[in-house]
């Protein structure tokens, strides 16, 4: 069983600061940490795709690695635009979380049948995305090295998105991801964050699942050139599993009262004789 969770913009700040003064994101990301433990069958790995800091420094990321410390699967992370790659590099050498290996800080990851390859869209002194020659190389690379289901992870969505201030950086950024996914290859999902909304497009006819973000959400600014609203609330998880060879995602929150709230426990009737009931003339 393939189960990949993702969650995305934790934009965490050093200890007891609040993001603009108003949203405690720390606390965000800690309820979120909580929540994935509950999920079962336990997902094989977390990503976390991009912003996992509002500001790149080191009391940031070791206090995003005190919140992230209680997973218990596999984390991995890559950067957003306000996270500083190399920083994360030096600051994370020492854990599993960033396992890059060259300057183009990207790196793959093959676990329980699938395949992640985690690409830096950032782009120095600007939010705007790049993707240059050396991470396309490297993309290019790697793509024959398996022949795993394989999820591409970036921060910022490969697509245009029909949101003014997102699609600023234009589409010639990642035209050359879009040629070398045009190509021959097993990349299943392209799995993105960045503009803390939720949104589901195609990149060179893959699907691109852009999920919302766990700081805040910035919502109402879709096909319109007007500023974003600001809402202070987090998105659940996101689970992308591997069934029959393609993925399907979804939010997928897990609160701490699923076991009690199961339609059998509320009903009294017996999971096995409500599936009967769904079935109806069906039922063999
Ligand atoms: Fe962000």
């Amino acid at each position: 069983m393939t189960r990949l969770v993702q969650i995305t913009d934790t934009h965490i700040q050093p200890p007891g600061e609040r993001l603009y003064d108003l949203v405690d994101t720390a606390a965000h990301l800690r309820a979120t940490v909580a929540e994935i433990n509950r999920i079962r069958p336990a997902p094989d790995l977390v990503v976390v795709t991009g912003d996992l800091v509002e500001r790149a420094d080191a009391e940031s990321y070791a206090h995003f690695l005190e919140l992230i410390a209680p997973l218990e699967m596999p984390v991995y992370v890559l950067p957003g635009n306000h996270d500083e790659p190399e920083m994360m590099a030096s600051l994370l050498a020492g854990t599993p979380h960033f396992p890059v290996t060259d300057d183009t800080f990207q790196y793959s990851v093959e676990i329980n049948g699938f395949r992640m390859l985690a690409l830096n869209s950032h782009a120095g002194g600007s939010e705007l995305p790049e993707l240059d020659g050396d991470h396309l190389a490297w993309l290019q690379r790697e793509l024959p090295r398996s022949d795993a289901p394989t999820v591409l992870a970036i921060h910022h969505p490969p697509m245009q998105t029909g949101i003014e201030f997102i699609d600023m950086g234009g589409s010639d950024w990642y035209q050359g991801l879009k040629d070398v996914l045009s190509g021959e290859h097993n990349v299943r999902l392209v799995i993105c964050g960045h503009c803390h909304t939720d949104l589901v497009g195609r990149v060179a006819g893959i699907p691109v699942y852009m999920s919302g973000a766990i700081a805040h959400q910035l919502v109402a600014a879709r096909d319109m050139d007007i500023a974003p609203a600001f809402e202070p609330n987090p998105v659940p998880p996101v689970l992308h599993r591997l069934v029959d060879g393609e993925f399907v995602s979804g939010s997928y929150p897990w609160s701490s009262n699923v076991d009690t709230q199961r339609i059998d426990r509320t009903s009294g009737i017996p999971w096995n004789e409500l599936k009967k009931q769904m079935m109806g003339s069906k039922a063999p």
